[in-house]
C-alpha cells in the first residue's frame, strides 16, 4: 500500500498565521504538524509516500522531509495548483498509485490512541473497496457525517449537513483500492467547486464497497485547522508527552523501532537536534534500548550519553 499526505489548501481559518507559511508546517507543540499524519502512515507500515502541497509551499516540505531515506522512507512530491478538493489527490497521484491500494491522510490530522497501530496495520491490508473510520464528535455539522444502520454499516454520508443524522464523522484518513483514481476522474465538482471526498466515498457506498470502522471513545482525533483546535492539539501533545516521558509522532523513534534505521543512524539524526529536548529524547532512546546489549551499541550509548551530559553542562542545565 502507498500513502498520500495532502498538505495544500488555503488555511484561511488560521489567517493571519497561515498567510505566508503552510499550516501543515506550523508547530503542534514540539514538531511540525505534518509529522503527525506522517507517523500514522508509518505505523500503518507504509513507506512510499507522496506529499502534495501548493506550488509555493512544496519546496519547504521538500526541505523538511527530503527524500525520506534518512528515515527509511521514500517520498515523492507533487504540486496541487489550486485547492480544488481532497479527491483531486487521486487524480494528481494516479501514476504514483499505479496498481497499488492507497491511504490518503490530510496534513492537518492528528490521531492518537491505544491500539491504533493494530487498527492501521489491519487497514493497510485492504485490497478491495474502501475503508473509512467513524469518530464521535459533539459538533458533527462541520464534517462529513455518516448515517449508520443497526448493524453499524454506512447508509449515507453527508458533507457538513445542517441537521446531522448522527454524531459520527469521518476523520481525514481513508483507505482505497487501486481503482480510486479512475473513480475520482469521474467526479463532478460540488457547489463549492471542489472534488469532494464525500462524493468519492458515496461511489464506493453505492457499489456496496464502503466499510467503516468506528473508533472507540479512547481515541483522540484533532484536525488542527482553527486556532482553538491547533491550541487544543498542542496542549494534548504537551500533556501526554510530559506525563509519560514518551513522544507522540516522533518520526525518528518510529523509524528506529520499526527497524528502518539502526542505532547509529538514529544517533546521526539526533546530533543536530541535541539542543532541543526532542534531540535529547532521541539520545535517551539509544541509551535505554541498547544498554548492555551489544558492544557496538554500548559504545554508541556511551557516546550518546556523553554528548548529552556535555551539552547539559555547557548549557548549565540538569534534567
Ligand atoms: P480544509 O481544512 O478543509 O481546508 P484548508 O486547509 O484550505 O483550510 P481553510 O478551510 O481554513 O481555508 O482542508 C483539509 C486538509 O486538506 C488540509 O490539510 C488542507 C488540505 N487540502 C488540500 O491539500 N487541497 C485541497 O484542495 C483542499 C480542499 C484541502
Amino acid at each position: 500500500m502507498k500513502g498520500i499526505i495532502l498538505a495544500g489548501g488555503s488555511g484561511t481559518r488560521l489567517y493571519p498565521i497561515s498567510q505566508v507559511v503552510s499550516k501543515q508546517l506550523m508547530p503542534v507543540y514540539d514538531k511540525p504538524m505534518i509529522y503527525y499524519p506522517l507517523s500514522i502512515l508509518m505505523l500503518a507500515g507504509i513507506r512510499e509516500i507522496l506529499v502534495i502541497s501548493t506550488p509555493s509551499q512544496l519546496p519547504l516540505f521538500q526541505q523538511l522531509l527530503q527524500d525520506g531515506s534518512q528515515w527509511g522512507l521514500k517520498f515523492s512530491y507533487l504540486e496541487q495548483p489550486r485547492p480544488d478538493g481532497l479527491a483531486q489527490a487521486f487524480i494528481l497521484g494516479k501514476d504514483f498509485i499505479a496498481n497499488d491500494s492507497v491511504c490518503l491522510i490530510l496534513g492537518d490530522n492528528l490521531l492518537y490512541g491505544y491500539g491504533l497501530t493494530d487498527v492501521l496495520t489491519r487497514a493497510a491490508q485492504l485490497r478491495e473497496g474502501a475503508l473509512i473510520f467513524g469518530y464521535r464528535v459533539a459538533e458533527p455539522q462541520h464534517y462529513g457525517v455518516v448515517e449508520l444502520n443497526d448493524a453499524g454499516q454506512v447508509v449515507n454520508i453527508e458533507e457538513k449537513p445542517s441537521i446531522p443524522k448522527s454524531n459520527y464523522v469521518v476523520p481525514g484518513i481513508y483507505f482505497y483500492n487501486s481503482q480510486v483514481s479512475e473513480i475520482a476522474d469521474q467526479l463532478k465538482p460540488s457547489a463549492r467547486n471542489e472534488l469532494e471526498i464525500t462524493d468519492l466515498n458515496r461511489v464506493y457506498l453505492n457499489r456496496g464497497q464502503l466499510r467503516i470502522e468506528l473508533l472507540s471513545r479512547g481515541y483522540a482525533w484533532f484536525d488542527t485547522g482553527t486556532y482553538e483546535s491547533l491550541h487544543q492539539a498542542a496542549s494534548f501533545v504537551q500533556t501526554l508527552e510530559q506525563r509519560q516521558g514518551l513522544k507522540i509522532a516522533c518520526i525518528e523513534e518510529i523509524a528506529y523501532r520499526l527497524g528502518y534505521i539502526d542505532a547509529n543512524q538514529l544517533y546521526q539524526l539526533a546530533k543536530p537536534l541535541a539542543k532541543s529536548s526532542y534531540g535529547l529524547y532521541l539520545m535517551d532512546i539509544i541509551n535505554g534500548d541498547n544498554y548492555n546489549v551489544q558492544v557496538h551499541h554500548n559504545n554508541l550509548a556511551t557516546s550518546a550519553n556523553r554528548f548529552k551530559q556535555e551539552f547539559l553542562k555547557a548549557e548549565k542545565l540538569t534534567l
